[in-house]
């Protein structure tokens, strides 16, 4: 390209900007007429001239929401504290003629630190649960300084460096888990002759990295109060035997839940995990009425307690951050429970015939975690047999055909003894105090029923009459092993709950 030529396109694009210049100008103008108009409408409205004057455009965007909420409903989070920073800095001629650049922060893109809850975990110990800035963390080097400050003034205060558990394996957005261990050299709260409880106070240092390596910001906030009672009632569940065998401790719920699924899990698993058994469940948004009425029976006699989280989705963490829920349920509940169980709502537990899931985790109690394999499930093939009644089956009880593809390393769920348990994560826990095991072939394994939860529809699409069949390359073979327990599952719905449910919808 010549010279002249280059010379008259940058002309063109000039004028071509004046050209969009004036039209988004006329715009401008006329945008700020209806401003004053909508102003008086009770709409949210808002302008955003992006990048103006930065870069030609050619269209202004505007975002007008016009969503039928008064403007005043919802109330915006306080604006984090700004860094101490003196007056704008400005650029600079220096003495040898050089010019020094200025840059100016103008807010903060990510809080430091997102409290979600924290519990005493023992005499001098506790856990604090949050989502910390990621940047922070994979380019910085932030310290947590844990401070105890007893209610009773004459008693002394402690503090010491938090130990930080980072338990999202680093798949973490603009958040990342922090499971903040907070560990005294002495016992806090009480002492021989006298409960007072205190205040534990987190104190977030960025320690000049991360964000701006000029300030040492230090965030400070109350983790836990605890009264002189909540001391009392801890003591008293430390050091009782758990109230619970089995606790089920279950990840962020979304989506749109088929109701009928969600029945069957549990009718399966209360059957299952038995009397002394509780399920913890998280709605992430995946708990709409449908569902609620599924477990509205259970929660009334006592089985299920259920956590609405839907407000963490205003920060970017993983998969609804169900790190963070894990690890809030792990320390909630740590010492109310012999065993914890970590799967999903589209997964079955089993143990063979011979057993009970109580002999299983007794002939696994040197163990603080064991691992649980996998049997993966057609999510679509039933059997000839089913043509025309597989809609009044249930969904464990017409998908028999087991994907039997060998060579795959498959997703394991896992048990926990949580007392040894530090902190802990969806396919495992990384720790922990005490062994592991992953030989528990023959002994407990999960049926995985992938992409039928969200789904609102028959899952039958195939009707085969084979005990093998390969689709798509892949080998399936007949495994009725959870058809067969069908029967006896449902019964003992109707005799713990009633009919209630009969009529659920998928
Ligand atoms: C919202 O505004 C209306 C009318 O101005 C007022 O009556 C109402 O109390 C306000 N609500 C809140 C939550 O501030
Ligand atoms: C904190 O870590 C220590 C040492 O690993 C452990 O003994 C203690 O149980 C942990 N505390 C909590 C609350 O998890
Ligand atoms: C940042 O502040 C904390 C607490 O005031 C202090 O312990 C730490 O040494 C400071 N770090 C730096 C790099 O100045
Ligand atoms: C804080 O920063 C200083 C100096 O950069 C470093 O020596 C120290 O180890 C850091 N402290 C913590 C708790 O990370
Ligand atoms: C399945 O196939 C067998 C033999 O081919 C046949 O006798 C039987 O009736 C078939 N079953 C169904 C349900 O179609």
């Amino acid at each position: 390209m010549t010279k002249e030529k280059e010379r008259k396109m940058f002309v063109g694009v000039v004028w071509n900007c004046a050209a969009e210049l004036k039209l988004v100008l006329t715009a401008v103008l006329f945008l700020f007429s209806l401003i004053t108009i909508l102003q008086f409408m009770p709409n949210r409205f808002t302008f955003s001239p992006s990048n103006l004057g930065t870069t030609c455009i050619s269209t202004p965007s505007i975002h007008a929401s016009l969503s039928v909420s008064p403007i005043n409903t919802t109330v915006p989070p306080p604006p984090p504290p700004p860094p101490p920073r003196s007056s704008p800095e400005k650029d600079e001629v220096l003495e040898n003629g050089v010019i020094k650049r200025a840059f100016n922060p103008f807010g903060s893109a990510a809080y430091n630190f997102i409290l979600m809850s924290a519990y005493r975990g023992g005499l001098n110990t506790f856990a604090v649960m949050g989502l910390a800035s990621k940047p922070l963390h994979v380019y910085g080097k932030p310290s947590y300084m844990c401070e105890w400050v007893p209610n009773d003034d004459s008693q002394e205060k402690a503090s010491v460096l938090g130990t930080q558990i980072l338990p999202d394996w680093g798949y973490g957005r603009v958040y990342t888990v922090l499971v903040v261990n907070c560990t005294f050299t002495v016992p806090v709260g009480a002492t021989d002759d006298n409960i007072h409880g205190g205040k534990l106070l987190v104190h977030a240092i960025t320690n000049g990295t991360g964000g701006d390596t000029k300030f040492n910001t230090t965030d400070t906030f109350i983790a836990l109060t605890e009264t002189e009672r909540d001391f009392s009632n801890f003591i008293s569940t430390f050091s009782r035997s758990p109230k619970y065998d089995f606790l089920y401790c279950g990840s962020s719920l979304y989506g749109n839940l088929s109701p009928q699924r969600v029945r069957e899990w549990l009718a399966f698993h209360v059957r299952l995990f038995g009397e002394k058994s509780h399920f913890v469940m998280h709605d992430a948004g995946g708990i709409h009425e449908g569902v609620m009425a599924v477990l509205k029976p259970w929660m009334d006699k006592g089985y299920v307690t259920l956590h609405d989280i839907r407000e963490q989705e205003r920060f970017d963490g993983y998969y609804h951050n169900q790190f963070l829920i894990v690890n809030d349920c792990l320390h909630r509940y740590r010492f109310q429970a012999k065993w914890m169980f970590f799967f999903d709502v589209d997964e079955f537990i089993f143990v063979p015939k011979k057993s009970t899931i109580k002999s299983v985790v007794d002939s696994l109690k040197d163990y603080t975690q064991f691992t649980i394999e996998q049997m993966p499930m057609s999510n679509n093939l039933c059997l000839e047999e089913d043509r025309g009644k597989s809609y009044r089956k249930w969904g464990f009880e017409k998908l028999v055909y087991q994907d039997v593809k060998r060579g795959i390393r498959r997703d394991r769920k896992y048990a926990v003894q949580p007392r040894n348990v530090i902190a802990t994560g969806v396919h495992m826990s990384q720790n922990t105090v005490g062994k592991t095991t992953h030989k528990t072939e023959g002994r407990i394994k999960y049926f995985h029923y992938h992409g039928t939860i969200a789904e609102r529809r028959e899952p039958c699409r195939q009707l085969v009459n084979a005990t093998t069949i390969t689709v798509d390359r892949n080998p399936y073979e007949v495994d009725t092993t959870m058809r067969d327990i069908a029967g006896t599952v449902k019964r003992f719905e109707l005799k713990m709950i009633g009919p209630t449910l009969q009529r659920t919808r998928q």
